[in-house]
This record gives C-alpha cells, sequence and structure tokens, in this order.
C-alpha cells in the first residue's frame, strides 16, 4: 500500500470534509498522545491532523514533536500542511493563497527539534514536487496563489508590531506566521516532504492602518474551507 498522506489543519479548518467518513485514532509517541482522523480519498489513506488540537492551543503551546512523530509512526510520506498567513507584501491580498519556498527564523530559539543537530540542512525547506502539484491545481481550480512565498516565523502568540513587520519585510519575507518553525524543521529531521498552502487572511500589522484581528483571521480561514477542500482533493488525486 502505497504511504499515507497526511494534512495538518492550522487555525479555522477543523473539518475539511476530504474524505468522507473519518475514523478516529490516537497515536502515541515518545512525547505524548495524539489524537488524528483517518480516511481515505482517491485510493489513498489520509490522515487529518489538527495543529492546535482539538481545544486549539496557542501557537507557542503547540507539541509539534508529538505531532510530527505521530504522523512519522503512522506511516505518512507526505505532508500537506495549511497555515494562516498574514501578508507582509502588498501583492498578495487576504483571501489569496501561497506555497512557500522558504522561511526565515525569528522566533526565539529553542524550539523543538528530534536531534538536536547542528548542521541539517535546510537550504530547501519545503518539496518542490508537492509546491509544484499544488499551483497546477490552484490553476486548474482558478483559484489565486502566489508560488514560492517567503515566510517570516514570529515567536507569538502575540501579533507583531509595525517595525517587526517592517524588518521583516526588508528581510525578503512576504508573509507571516508562528507555526512553520518548528514543524517544517521537524517534518525535514523525520524525512518527510512537506509542503504547505498559506492562506492570506490578513495584511500584517502597519501594512494598512487597520489593527490585526485574531477572530478575523478564523473567519476568512473558514470562509476558505470549500476552496481548501477542492485544492486537497485535486493534489491528493494527483500524488
Ligand atoms: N501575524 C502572525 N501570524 C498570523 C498573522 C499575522 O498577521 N495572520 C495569520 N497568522
Amino acid at each position: 500500500m502505497a504511504e499515507r498522506i497526511a494534512i495538518i489543519g492550522g487555525s479555522g479548518v477543523a473539518e475539511l470534509d476530504l474524505a468522507g467518513r473519518l475514523t478516529p485514532m490516537l497515536v502515541t509517541t515518545p512525547f505524548g498522545t495524539v489524537p488524528v482522523q483517518l480516511g481515505e480519498y482517491a485510493g489513498r489513506e489520509i490522515i487529518f491532523l489538527l495543529r492546535h488540537g482539538k481545544d486549539y492551543c496557542l501557537p507557542s503551546e503547540i507539541n509539534y514533536r508529538a505531532n510530527i512523530s505521530a504522523l512519522k509512526r503512522a506511516g505518512v510520506g507526505q505532508i500537506i500542511a495549511t497555515a494562516a498567513v498574514g501578508a507582509i507584501n502588498r501583492a498578495f491580498k487576504p483571501g489569496d493563497l501561497a506555497t512557500l519556498d522558504d522561511f526565515i527564523d525569528f522566533t526565539r530559539g529553542g524550539r523543538d527539534t528530534f536531534i538536536k543537530r547542528q548542521f541539517l540542512d535546510v537550504s530547501r525547506p519545503y518539496d518542490q514536487a508537492l509546491n509544484r502539484q499544488i499551483l497546477r491545481a490552484a490553476k486548474a481550480l482558478k483559484l489565486k496563489l502566489h508560488a514560492n512565498a517567503i515566510y517570516a516565523c514570529a515567536e507569538g502568540p502575540r501579533f507583531e508590531t509595525r517595525a517587526e513587520i517592517r524588518m521583516y519585510g526588508q528581510a525578503g519575507a512576504d508573509v507571516v506566521g508562528m507555526t512553520q518553525v518548528p514543524e517544517v524543521v521537524l517534518a525535514t529531521e523525520a524525512g518527510i516532504p512537506y509542503a504547505v498552502i498559506a492562506v492570506i487572511t490578513n495584511y500584517a500589522a502597519g501594512v494598512t492602518g487597520k489593527p490585526v484581528d485574531g477572530d478575523h483571521v478564523v473567519a476568512v480561514m473558514k470562509k476558505k474551507k470549500k476552496a481548501l477542500t477542492a485544492l486537497l482533493k485535486d493534489v491528493v488525486a494527483a500524488l
């Protein structure tokens, strides 16, 4: 049987109706027990994992090691994640989608690792074949998707200051979020190809005059649920 495909649901994407009936499953890892849901689509076994858990924990409280370890133990061969991001680059508009090419780590360090390997190669953190499939599917579905964005990972859980966002933009970031580090790094350590469909939910602090509103972030994610589901279906069917 082909390896399983994991879908990591970010904020606001609790119930993606991709795989019909889902079977809950608990995966035990050295880092804790992780609830996932098992389903099937296009002849492939799909594992859904809610990044923030059922009861929504903050980005700074996510048990990333347990999450990625659970996917590894469950026989996952590819991960497609979803994530809410704020736009730093004005060409990215709320409601647009993006794939990521790279990240810049603005967390304070000390985040999770499995192997504490100093020399881990992260020169290509995102899987290019998966990114190409996401781009192709988005084109077919006529969804606005920016390919190969650069992601600034902020520490959170607060949103950023205007000056922080200005600096991230000067450093080359297009979008900002709080979860890619360590998630994509752990996937790299675990040897699981990883890509993310980022949903632009808002302009980051100071990009327009508007404050950043967490409820609005979740509301936009919910509004994009249909498009995300269609996109994920198309990508999974092509894998
Ligand atoms: N900043 C950080 N994380 C986010 C944002 C933001 O503006 N929007 C969605 N996730």
